[in-house]
């Protein structure tokens, strides 16, 4: 923030102004006011950092300058300086907005040690501004890329319901943009400086799940030493994003449903019922209703969550956007690794433009990470594409050299199946489960087919190398 900082020093005496230079001269740009209104006008030109102010100057009030200086300029840290040490002094003080006081004639240490509190107090908050404008900035409207028409309507009912408390369903594919939908949704409400609370169901073991959620009380469990609140609590005033909601036990659903309904919950262990005030974001990327419908996912809470749906399309459903992502990430990742932005070779958007992109806007995302760092050429070229995007071709030629029977059909269909894995692991930061769903089929299938065609963590490890170069 500030290069160095400034003080205005406002008393009528000479001797004190004098030795408060002294003191504050090499570290602060300083001013002097010998009177409540040169005060009053310093502190409106010059909108001082830290003011110290005598309390007792002939003619006026101290306390009332305090307020004026307060009204023009509330950032300003004002400390009190009082011949007076009484408690009535120095509360009448604070109540009129001080930040501190000292009492005349006042001890250096004690005045410095005051005087760097209330400027640290200027620089935190000014760093949370700060902090507070970035994240906002991150996750405004404006920084979700796509122009097309299933995204306008998006645009559309997140700004519509950012200022409602209701509970909002985001469904779609992986890594279509459900976290940073909810995360818009947060920052454009009046709960922006609250917390945003991210709780991954799938993540969460059944057995923990409950805890988690609604915390516990010390001894409501062996290794429950102390008591800890859980994310409903600590989301108080904010939001509750509950990703992978379809992996929620239905015994949790209850406790679950319960909780948004009354706004109301017990710690595990606990008797007090603890009020709060949350709202509730929940994400998918299975279809809800057909859990619901199936029996694998409660009615009541599915219509509960349902208020506000929202539909993430895949990518390869909205292809106009392609080139505006693209555009965007090869900005964004040269300047997030201080890098030159790459350009792409007309070939390389044609590709891009027929890819089926089954990891969407994320798969898109790390590839122009990568290639921005990996690619050595200032322009893209289809060499320098991952194979499995090559190997649209690969299998085409494969499967004619099957047709023509100079390939066994099983041998080519193994390489195909070897490839559809290893690329839905790699899409997946090797999470098994998450690409068993990318697949459309069970872990248990996936460890199987892995374990079939040998494929193993290492050989993911120099296949990534190899994609990636
Ligand atoms: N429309 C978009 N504009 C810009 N960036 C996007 C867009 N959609 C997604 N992204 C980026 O893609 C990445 C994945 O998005 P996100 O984590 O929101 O997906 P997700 O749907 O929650 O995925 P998953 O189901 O795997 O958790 C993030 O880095 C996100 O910032
Ligand atoms: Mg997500």
């Amino acid at each position: 923030m500030m290069s160095q900082p400034s003080l205005l020093i406002v008393d009528d005496e000479a001797g004190v102004r004098e030795s408060i230079r002294l003191i504050f001269g090499k570290d602060f740009r300083l001013c002097e006011a010998r009177s409540s209104e040169e005060a009053i006008r310093r502190v409106g030109e010059g909108k001082p950092e830290i003011i110290l102010l005598d309390i007792l100057m002939p003619g006026c009030n101290g306390l009332d300058t305090l307020k004026r200086i307060k009204a023009i300029h509330p950032a300003g840290q004002v400390i009190m300086l009082t011949a007076l040490n009484t408690a009535r002094t120095a509360f009448a003080a604070k109540e009129s907005g001080a930040f501190d006081y000292v009492t005349k004639p006042f001890d250096v240490d004690e005045l410095r040690l005051r005087v760097s509190r209330a400027l640290e107090k200027i620089q935190l908050a000014s760093e949370l501004e700060r902090l507070k404008e970035e994240v906002g900035r991150k996750y405004g409207i404006e920084n979700i890329v796509g122009k097309s028409r299933p995204m306008l309507e998006i645009y559309k009912v997140v700004s519509m319901v950012a200022g409602k408390k209701s509970t909002v369903l985001i469904t779609g594919e992986s890594g279509t943009g459900k976290e940073l939908i909810a995360r818009a949704i947060h920052y454009n409400s009046d709960r922006c400086a609250k917390p945003f609370i991210v709780v991954n169901c799938a993540a969460l073991p059944d057995a923990l799940t409950e805890s988690e959620l609604f915390g516990y009380e010390k001894g409501a469990f062996t290794n429950a030493h102390q008591r800890k609140a859980g994310h409903f609590e600590i989301a108080h005033g904010g939001t509750l994003f509950l990703d992978e909601i379809g992996e929620l036990g239905l015994g949790t659903q209850a406790k679950f449903l319960r909780a948004i309904e009354t706004e109301t919950f017990h710690r595990l262990g606990g008797t007090q019922e603890i009020k709060v005030d949350v709202r509730v974001i929940a994400a998918s990327n299975r279809d809800v209703e057909k859990l619901a419908a199936a029996g694998d996912f409660r009615r009541d809470l599915f219509y509960r969550l349902n208020v506000v749906s929202l539909r993430l399309p895949p990518l390869a459903e909205r292809r106009e956007d392609i080139p505006l992502l693209l555009d965007y990430f090869l900005k964004l990742k040269a300047e997030e690794n201080s890098l030159t932005p790459k350009t792409l070779s007309p070939e390389v958007i044609d590709r891009m433009m027929s890819y089926p992109w089954p990891g969407n806007v994320r798969e898109l995302e790390n590839l122009i990470e990568r290639l921005t760092i990996l690619s050595p050429r200032e322009t893209v070229m289809p060499a320098d594409l991952p194979e499995g995007m090559r190997s649209q071709d690969q299998t085409a030629s494969l499967k004619k050299k099957a047709l023509q029977g100079s390939r066994p059909l099983s041998e080519a269909v193994d390489q195909f199946e070897r490839e559809m894995i290893l690329k839905a692991l790699q899409q997946t930061g090797f999470n098994q489960t998450k690409a068993a769903f990318v697949l459309g089929t069970s872990r248990r299938v996936l460890r199987y087919r892995m374990e079939k065609l040998q494929i193993t963590e290492s050989e993911l490890d120099s296949d990534q190398t190899k994609l990636s170069g």
